[in-house]
């Protein structure tokens, strides 16, 4: 692994000429398939990493300081749904490695093709401002500057602390422990205690497993039903089967819906709430396990959390229970600490880019990853890395101003008449239907631009 931590000594003189020079920030499985992309098409670029290591989020006890891993967590999209297109994982992976695996698959990836130079590591990028000639003058946390043409956003989704808001009554002198689910590290955490467990996405389904096993008491609150999938379905990892760019979104949902439902029956025989939606309307909560352990009695389901006493928790129905420790499972923030709010932001947890990646107003900025899948992120942000290479290049070539606002305006739409009203569904893509919609994104910029080129 590479140690370097020095500026790169082109990127000024990169500038000074007018040529191209990108800078990707961040080294998670968004800015490795970045990088990678610029790399081979020969685009020269640097790579900003906090941390000491690629992976991100996938790196447990990340130096970087902002990795929401635990210690029992698993991938939860299947290996072979995740993998790059030219990457397998290692067949003597399990159908769901733990955070240990995918980290080291997103080293051997940055190895296998050969740009672990072009990432400096243990260096953040601190600001960004635009210059007037459009370029991008970025600080890095060692204080130094640079200046680069193009500039591609992969600084990751799932860091940044979603506390309840507002905050519940009394949780300013609840006694017990209150952490956010990015602060759960391992088991150790819940040993012993009578814990609540806020939130039905993935966070809360894995700490409530944990916590189960761990704490004296578990109780699981929800403020709104969440269908529950399984990881395997006849044998298969679920996100295995059906999946396919052919088979229109509405079927799959409905098939895989009906399918779940003669597998698993009803929320509700579990004690959970009935979802106010059906599957493919919300983010999907994967959990092979949370079903099994509320049918063992060993997690008590709860309605939302009403308010805290000094060591007990009150809930919607007007029960109360005793509470050492609360966890709040309740998602995360998009947010760009390095753009001043009026360069670019993202107020509650909104983003306006074409295709989820061109900003319209902002030439040369790039986002990879700020995707919420039904699915794996790893081979979309591949495809959208694609897409913004060949835009550096020059081979691929955006729509108008106004068209790009337009596809904006209609997609904010759709997504917001298809998935129940929540900040954690603002940049919700399916997986097919999106990565269909990029492949013939570069299909159609490609002939645009291709049209342009003087014969
Ligand atoms: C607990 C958990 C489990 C998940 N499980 C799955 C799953 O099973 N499958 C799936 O597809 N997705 C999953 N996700 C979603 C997750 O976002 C992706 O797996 C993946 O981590 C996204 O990669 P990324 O590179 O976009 O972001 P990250 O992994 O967050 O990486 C961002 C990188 O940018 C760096 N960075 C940030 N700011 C700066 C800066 N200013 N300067 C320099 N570097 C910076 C960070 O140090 C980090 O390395 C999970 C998320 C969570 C929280
Ligand atoms: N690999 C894995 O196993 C794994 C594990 C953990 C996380 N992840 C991924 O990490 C990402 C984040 O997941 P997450 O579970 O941390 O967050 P999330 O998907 O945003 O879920 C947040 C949950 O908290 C609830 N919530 C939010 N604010 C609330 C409030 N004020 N009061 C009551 N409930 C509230 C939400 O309910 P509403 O629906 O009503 O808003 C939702 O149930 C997702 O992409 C997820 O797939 C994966």
């Amino acid at each position: 692994m590479s140690d370097v931590t020095e500026a790169p000594s082109g990127a000024e003189s990169a500038a000074d000429d007018e040529e191209i020079r990108a800078c990707v920030i961040g080294a998670g499985s968004s800015g490795i398939a970045a990088a990678k992309e610029l790399h081979q098409r020969g685009i020269p670029f640097d790579c900003f990493e906090l941390g000491e290591r690629v992976g991100g989020n996938w790196v447990f006890r990340n130096t970087n300081g902002v990795s929401s891993s635990y210690k029992s967590l698993h991938i939860n999209t299947s290996r072979e749904r995740m993998e790059y297109s030219d990457y397998p994982m290692p067949k003597s992976y399990p159908d769901f490695p733990r955070h240990d695996h995918i980290a080291r698959y997103f080293d051997d990836y940055v190895d296998h093709f050969g740009f672990r130079d072009d990432i400096h590591f243990g260096l953040g990028v601190d600001h960004v401002a635009r210059r007037d000639d459009g370029r991008f003058e970025i600080r890095l946390t060692d204080g130094s500057e640079r200046v680069y043409s193009h500039l591609i956003v992969c600084n990751g989704h799932h860091w940044d602390m979603r506390w309840p808001e507002p905050a519940f009554p009394g949780s300013d002198t609840f006694e017990g422990e209150q952490i956010h689910s990015h602060q759960y590290e391992e088991e150790a955490q819940l040993a012993g205690k009578d814990v609540v467990v806020l939130g039905v996405g993935n966070s809360g389904m894995d700490i409530a497993v944990d916590a189960s096993y761990h704490a004296r008491t578990t109780y699981l609150a929800h403020r709104r039903g969440a269908h529950v999938i399984p990881k395997y379905l006849f044998g298969k990892p679920i996100d295995q089967i059906g999946g396919s760019e052919r088979l229109p979104g509405p079927i799959r949902f409905a098939a895989m819906g009906l399918m779940v439902r003669l597998a698993q029956g009803k929320m509700e025989d579990y004690g959970l709430k009935k979802p106010d939606h059906t599957l493919g309307h919300a983010h999907p909560t994967i959990s092979g396990r949370i079903l099994d352990r509320l049918s063992h009695g060993a997690i008590i389901p709860k309605p939302n959390i009403a308010s805290l006493g000094t060591d007990t928790v009150r809930f919607d129905d007007g029960s109360e229970v005793h509470a050492d420790l609360v966890v709040y499972c309740t998602g995360y923030k998009i947010t760009f600490p390095f753009f001043d709010d009026d360069f670019f932001s993202a107020p509650d947890n909104r983003v306006d880019t074409y295709k989820m990646i061109f900003p319209p107003r902002i030439d040369n900025l790039y986002f990879v990853g700020l995707v919420q899948p039904l699915g794996a992120i790893m081979p979309i942000a591949e495809r959208q890395s694609q897409l913004v290479a060949e835009h550096i290049t020059g081979a691929y070539r955006l729509p108008s101003r106004p068209e790009m606002e337009h596809e904006i305006s209609v997609r904010r739409q759709k997504t917001e008449k298809r998935y129940v009203r929540s900040k954690r569904h603002t940049i919700q893509v399916d997986y097919d239907d999106y990565m269909k919609e990029l492949r013939l994104e570069i299909e159609r910029g490609g002939a645009g631009a291709r049209a342009l080129t003087p014969a």
